[in-house]
């Protein structure tokens, strides 16, 4: 793709010509944005740049050393992983109320970015993987009359608490877009073509209170969830597949006993932006067989529902 590739040449000299000598520090989230936002910097300026990566406990599985292996073994990117599962687990233990799961999450990983970025002696410039569409939504949640349903911690927040100068090489680029510069870049395509991910992440996807056994619960059934949906080619036909699980135990029986465990609710949309959603129409062989599989290999689930609520009235996550 020529015009990809003159962006990306573009957009090269232009880091170059903001950062100089300067050291530029990337928060990495683990998503599509930030990657691609990094290997463009590191394309520009090398070991000027250094990642830090706030793993708080709420990946999906194995998700958090996929990260750091790319970073670190594939492109050679210096990258501070931070394990603050402990810290963020123990501040969301007891609290159940979405918003304030978000104001925790959002203000411990400031807090987190913060010590960490002293650490390594500060930097002039922060570089963010913010795309165009989080620059209006930002400008409209200011000036508009829309109402805001959830607090969403993509932009904003670090800059004006750290005085640093932002770099965000991907302001003008649609998600489509961001794809195929990471193509361009040579990310590899499982991690390009990736649903969207929450910043507050599977803390969103337990509704009511988190504990490390749940989320341990969720990770499983999720990744049998999405396995099966990858194994039948529906990946890339689908905007957003996640497994939630619900703070409802019902009865159910295995073998010659009674069990009584949670429910799982399984999610997937179509969408083009995220703002509007249909619900995924699996054939029911489909969702038979993820069921199965998910209650026959996970312990604490008995039972699996599939949502079948649009965009609106619902919201794509449950929380
Ligand atoms: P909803 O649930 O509002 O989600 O229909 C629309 C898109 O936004 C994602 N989402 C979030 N992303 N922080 C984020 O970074 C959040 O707090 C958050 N809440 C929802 C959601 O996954 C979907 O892609």
């Amino acid at each position: 793709d020529w015009t990809m590739a003159a962006f990306r040449q573009d957009m090269i000299a232009r880091i170059r010509a903001q950062v100089g000598t300067s050291k530029v520090i990337c928060g990495l989230s683990g998503g599509v944005d930030s990657a691609v936002a990094a290997v463009l910097i590191h394309e520009a300026i090398g070991d000027q740049l250094t990642c830090i990566f706030v793993d708080h406990g709420l990946m999906r599985l194995n998700e958090a050393e996929e990260v750091v292996r790319l970073f670190r073994g594939h492109y050679n990117i210096p990258l501070v992983h931070v394990d603050a599962s402990e810290t963020f687990l123990g501040a969301l233990a007891g609290v159940s109320d979405p918003e304030q799961k978000r104001k925790i999450i959002g203000r411990l990983f400031i807090e987190t970015f913060d010590a960490e970025a002293a650490k390594i002696g500060g930097a002039d410039f922060l570089a963010q993987g913010t795309l165009y569409p989080d620059v209006i939504e930002s400008v409209s949640a200011v000036g508009g009359p829309s109402v805001t349903i959830k607090s969403h911690h993509n932009v904003g927040g670090l800059p004006e608490r750290m005085k640093m100068k932002l770099v965000e090489p991907l302001r003008e680029l649609f998600k489509d877009e961001v794809r195929a510069l990471g193509r361009e870049l040579g990310l590899p395509e499982a991690f390009v073509g990736r649903h969207p991910f929450p910043g507050p992440g599977l803390a969103i996807r337990c509704p009511g209170g988190i504990s490390k056994d749940k989320l341990d619960t969720l990770r499983k059934a999720d990744a049998i969830y999405l396995d099966e949906i990858r194994k039948a080619g529906l990946y890339d036909a689908i905007w957003q597949a996640f497994a939630v699980l619900l703070p409802v135990q019902t009865v159910g029986v295995m073998g010659d006993g009674r069990t009584y465990e949670h429910v799982l609710a399984l999610r997937a949309v179509t969408s083009v932006d995220g703002m509007t959603a249909d619900f995924y129409h699996f054939d029911m062989t489909f969702l038979a067989r993820a069921a199965t599989r998910i209650i026959n290999e996970v312990k604490g689930v008995n039972r699996v529902v599939y949502d079948v609520t649009s965009k609106p009235p619902g919201t794509i996550e449950w929380e």
